[in-house]
């Protein structure tokens, strides 16, 4: 059996992007099928960044309630920048990868200085603030600015990979590039709904870790995968790093119905928070 699947190295067997086929569909069924979300198409740039950092490492749910309570006492990039960090840390506190906090402060006290207290409505400006990567500046760009840039994360490239069954390595800055090319040819007029179609749709249908929800797919005509039944195979990660695990001991001190809690040092894991003392390695008593 000949498969004709997407190849990096011979650059065969890929199926560009068509409107009729992927732009089309992708965003009827988004405008059917998108989830209410507190920061969705409120217009605010401000609300896209906060909920976009706050999506990079937290579940949707998870975040919602998190984003209400952080814009409800930090509404506007001017009190982000003003707020006292242990505020804000607490503010954060459940949410983890508190650096992402530290660099929305960092980030806001340039806004202020540099952009009135704005975002910028452009895609390198934002790039070259602290904490916005390729995607998130191409989210806030797109979604708050209509710019039409693409915005590719995990999601995007498992439904992407899935769609042209390639099985080319999406650890690879070069697949990402690639897509990210591919997806700016085919940009409409409503870039945000675009990209958050296929984000969504990541999200709903072609699940990571589970077998995709092919039957229910806006896109399974075109879709190459689905065709091959290699669906639950993409996308491949070869490059992953593999998770590091690392034993610590922690010691709860407890006197008159008091616990002892430490500031952390300012660098390494958790920095700077408080909590219980840590000492490395699994020590027996
Ligand atoms: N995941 C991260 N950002 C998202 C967004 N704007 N829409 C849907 N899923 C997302």
């Amino acid at each position: 059996m000949h498969i004709a699947l997407y190849d990096e190295e011979k650059n065969t067997g890929a199926h560009m992007l068509k409107q009729d086929q992927f732009v089309t569909p992708l965003l009827a069924w988004y405008d059917k099928n998108k989830r209410e979300m507190v920061w969705r198409d409120r217009g605010n740039a401000y609300y896209t960044w906060i909920s976009e950092i706050m999506l990079q490492q937290t579940r949707i749910e998870a975040a919602k309630d998190y984003f209400v309570r952080f814009t409800e006492e930090i509404p506007d990039i001017q009190s982000l920048a003003n707020v006292p960090q242990e505020r804000l840390l607490k503010l954060w506190e459940g949410l983890g990868y508190y650096n992402r906090a530290k660099n929305l402060q960092k980030t806001a006290k340039i806004l202020v200085e540099e952009y009135g207290a704005e975002l910028p409505s452009d895609y390198e400006k934002l790039l070259a603030l602290p904490g916005i990567g390729p995607y998130t500046a191409g989210a806030i760009a797109s979604i708050a600015y209509d710019i039409k840039v693409p915005a590719v994360d995990g999601n995007v490239l498992r439904v992407m990979m899935r769609y042209q069954a390639s099985l080319e390595d999406i650890t690879k800055i070069s697949v990402r590039r690639r897509v990210e090319g591919e997806l700016t040819e085919v940009m409409p007029e409503r870039p945000g709904d675009f990209n958050q179609a296929i984000m969504e749709l990541g999200a709903l249908i072609c699940l990571p870790n589970h077998p995709p929800l092919c039957t229910q797919c806006p896109l399974r005509q075109e879709c190459k995968a689905y065709a091959h039944g290699i669906q639950n195979e993409l996308p491949i990660k070869a490059g992953k790093k593999e998770r590091r695990i690392e034993a610590y001991t922690v010691l709860v001190c407890v006197c008159d119905r008091k616990m002892a809690l430490m500031q952390r040092p300012a660098k390494g894991l958790l920095a700077n928070l408080y909590g219980f003392a840590m000492q490395e390695g699994k020590l027996t008593s």
